[in-house]
């Protein structure tokens, strides 16, 4: 099996180079037999092909079974036109890999709850899936741009939504359910947008047609935001359009603790890619501060989903977690006394191989 690795920028090699340590030794001692390519992406492919997207990233990526993404974006490309800037590689990817599902976990580790600015009693035991459309909705929508009308600058985007794309991530998000709670929360604004009243009639019919067996229900987006901190174990899975999960699944993260917690899975028809919520934190990069945790417990999302070896993804998660147990914590998350990068890397990958 062939991995595409693309590092990114900021703390995306830092953090990269820890999930390839737990390759490394899932390949050493459970014959995992991976092998893996590098490609540029964001400021990194502008920088040496003058493209956050290069074409030879393409081709790496298509020809993989699945893809790991590291972060883009830095203030060093933010001046560049839109369509050069690292973000618009990212978006780029997930478009041109028809990566429409996006799975963002939340779940809270029991070592952790001291870590979250929110009450202990309110976060225990939250586990949560935020399943985001990834390849439509206002962040694709045409028409967009900034035009002069009446002498005045316009600022506009378009939040659209074919139906059968609401289908397809409903459908997606009713399978996940199943295999966990099996109850969905599908959240939207259908109070005011009209996207968001087809939404919602077109979940509804879904729900009726194939998943009845399913507990459906709907929130406004207003209201999932302020239920994720008043309540947030009352949630299952979350189903909801692009620009809605991109903002309730940061706001899910700090759930946990620290945004530097949470993985991703984005999957198609075809390929699919996995990389942590957070973003490429220029501020730290280059220190060895990130947590690589995110980016670890992605790998393990990649093992269970594109991998087709969900043994291995339970061990990835069972060394995460004995690591945490055992006290060792990045700066986000420590009071005192945090490791490094590279040493999370190496504390996940020592209790890695105990489990052998
Ligand atoms: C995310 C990020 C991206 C998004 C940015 C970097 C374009 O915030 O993956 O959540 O908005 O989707
Ligand atoms: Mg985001």
């Amino acid at each position: 099996m062939k991995i595409a690795i693309l590092p990114g920028d900021g703390i995306g090699s830092e953090i990269v180079a820890e999930a390839i340590k737990v390759l490394e030794t899932l390949n050493r001692h459970f014959s995992l037999g991976a092998e893996w390519a590098f490609g540029d992406i964001g400021g990194a492919g502008y920088d040496v092909a003058g493209d956050p997207y290069p074409l030879i990233t393409r081709d790496l990526a298509k020809q993989s079974d699945a893809v790991l993404l590291g972060a883009v974006g830095g203030p060093k490309w933010e001046r560049l036109d839109k369509p050069l800037r690292p973000e618009a590689g990212l978006l780029g990817i997930r478009a041109d890999l028809g990566l429409f599902a996006n799975y963002r976990p939340a779940k809270v580790h029991a070592q952790l709850v001291n870590a979250s600015t929110l009450k202990p009693e309110v976060i225990e035991g939250v586990d949560l899936l935020v399943v985001r459309e990834l390849v439509s909705g206002i962040y694709f929508g045409q028409p967009r741009g900034i035009e002069v009308r009446n002498d005045q600058r316009y600022g506009f985007n378009t939040m659209l939504y074919a139906e059968s794309e609401v289908e397809r991530i409903a459908r997606k998000a009713f399978m996940a359910a199943r295999l966990r709670s099996n109850r969905v929360c599908s959240v939207d604004k259908a109070n005011v947008l009209d996207c968001s009243e087809l939404w919602r009639e077109v979940v509804c019919r879904v729900h009726a047609d194939e998943f009845s067996d399913v507990e459906l229900s709907h929130m406004y987006v207003d209201n999932a935001a302020m239920q994720l901190i008043r309540n947030p174990k009352q949630f299952d899975v979350i189903v909801t359009s692009n620009l809605f999960g991109d903002i309730l699944s940061d706001e899910a993260s700090m759930l946990t603790g620290s945004i530097g917690m949470l993985p991703s899975a984005s999957i198609g028809e075809r390929w699919a890619m996995y990389e942590p919520i957070h973003g490429s934190a220029p501020d730290i990069a280059g220190q060895g501060k990130a947590n690589p945790l995110a980016t670890i417990l992605s790998v393990a999302m990649m093992l269970q989903f594109s991998l087709d070896r969900i043994d291995l993804a339970n061990k990835v998660e069972q060394a995460v977690e004995q690591a945490i147990n055992d006290g060792v914590r990045t700066a986000d998350l420590a009071t005192a006394g945090a490791v490094s990068c590279g040493q999370m890397g190496d504390a996940v990958c020592s209790r890695l191989k105990a489990l052998a």
